[in-house]
């Protein structure tokens, strides 16, 4: 990486300092990326179908990915019609496809509020909830032990609105059973594949303001307790789906980076994007703001550790999950990703290039 010219002088020093510093509390070497002094990937999240039908996203992916992970197809929803059934299709068609190309993949996600079928909505009990996660994280991940890398295990335990430390979401899981979900699910992932890298993964960690410093203090609240309880973790995923309309707290978030790896935890950008629905129309415009926003967060961690992997959720604006949520009052197509709807590079991409992303030719 650091013979990279498309990295500046001031770069390559912040990342020779960002490895030291990391490496000074990494944990054993795995079988995952990013161990100081490697390459971090770069990459995206995937629509598995897309990458079968459509010859041009995956065109993109290929030049742009050096790891993935899938959008869907791996999520509980996508995989679990009844409490004794597996579909194992879309995740056997990425695992695959990351192989047939060199690339790393990761895994998403093994215990989320969303994307539960009926069934498990309804589980009755703690006894119920512990045989769905044991039989589920067992399965899905000894399939794929040696093929998925690294593992989003707990996906978004915090509340929308953290109050206190202590507070966690009130997903099924927490229902019944309680905290100790979390250790729990993390113990089988580590049973199933001992090699696979273990995040814990959350959103709203980055900006300014009350509200994300409580949650901030929610997240290093849970870590400290995870840790505590001896359950095996290895990093903190930073979904990083950033705000057009909110600052990057740039203390704030290297104190937080710094405290997290005090606790002998790595960082992965898991879920990069710039929502831009309150951004302006113009179109050069826009896409200046949203690459802006997306280097003041790379900055932070760069400057603060190596990441183990960088994602974006999606790679062009052509596929995009965010108008589903945040669409524009003015109709206009989101601009959220690092190509445009036809693949070219914005200026978000050249943003990735400069911490490290590659392009394969
Ligand atoms: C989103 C997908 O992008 C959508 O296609 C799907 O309909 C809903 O889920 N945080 C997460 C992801 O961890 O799983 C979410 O993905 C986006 C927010």
């Amino acid at each position: 990486m650091l013979n990279d010219p498309t990295i500046d002088r001031r770069d390559a020093l912040r990342h020779v300092a960002g490895a030291i510093a990391c490496a000074a509390v990494s944990p054993p070497a795995r079988a995952a990326t990013g161990e100081a002094g490697r390459a971090v990937p770069f990459g995206s999240a995937v629509q598995i179908p897309w990458l079968v039908d459509n010859p041009e996203y995956r065109a993109a992916i290929v030049r742009h990915c050096s790891i993935i992970v899938p959008e869907g197809g791996l999520k509980w929803l996508d995989m679990r019609p009844d409490p004794k059934s597996y579909w194992f299709g879309l995740g056997d068609q990425l695992v695959d496809f990351g192989a047939r190309h060199d690339m790393q993949v990761r895994g998403h996600t093994l215990v989320w509020h969303g994307a539960l079928p009926q069934w498990a909505k309804e589980l009755g009990s703690a006894t119920e909830a512990t045989h769905a996660l044991s039989d589920h994280i067992t399965k899905v991940v000894g399939r794929y032990a040696g093929r998925i890398a690294s593992w989003d295990v707990i996906n978004e335990p915090l509340p929308e609105d953290q109050q206190t430390p202590n507070e966690r979401r009130t997903s099924i899981w927490y229902r019944l059973l309680g905290e100790d979900y979390i250790a729990l699910a993390l113990r089988l992932a580590n049973a199933a594949d001992p090699r696979a890298e273990l995040v814990i993964n959350e959103y709203d960690l980055e900006f300014v303001g009350a509200r994300f410093e409580r949650k901030r203090a929610g997240m290093l609240d849970l870590l400290e307790k995870v840790k505590k309880s001896g359950a095996p973790v290895h990093a903190l995923g930073l979904q990083g789906h950033l705000r057009g309309e909110r600052d990057i707290d740039r203390p704030g978030l290297a104190r937080f980076i710094r405290e997290v790896r005090g606790l002998g935890l790595d960082i992965v950008v898991t879920e990069l994007d710039v929502m831009d629905y309150s951004l302006p129309g113009d179109v050069a415009e826009r896409d200046t703001a949203v690459a802006a926003r997306a280097a003041a967060l790379l900055d932070v961690v760069f400057e603060n550790c190596t990441p183990r992997a960088v994602l974006t959720w999606g790679l062009s604006d052509r596929h995009v999950w965010v108008p589903d949520y945040f669409k524009r009052r003015d109709k206009l197509p989101n601009r959220p990703l690092p190509l445009d709807e036809n693949y070219a590079a914005k200026p978000f991409q050249r943003v990735l290039e400069r911490f490290g992303a590659k392009v394969r030719n």
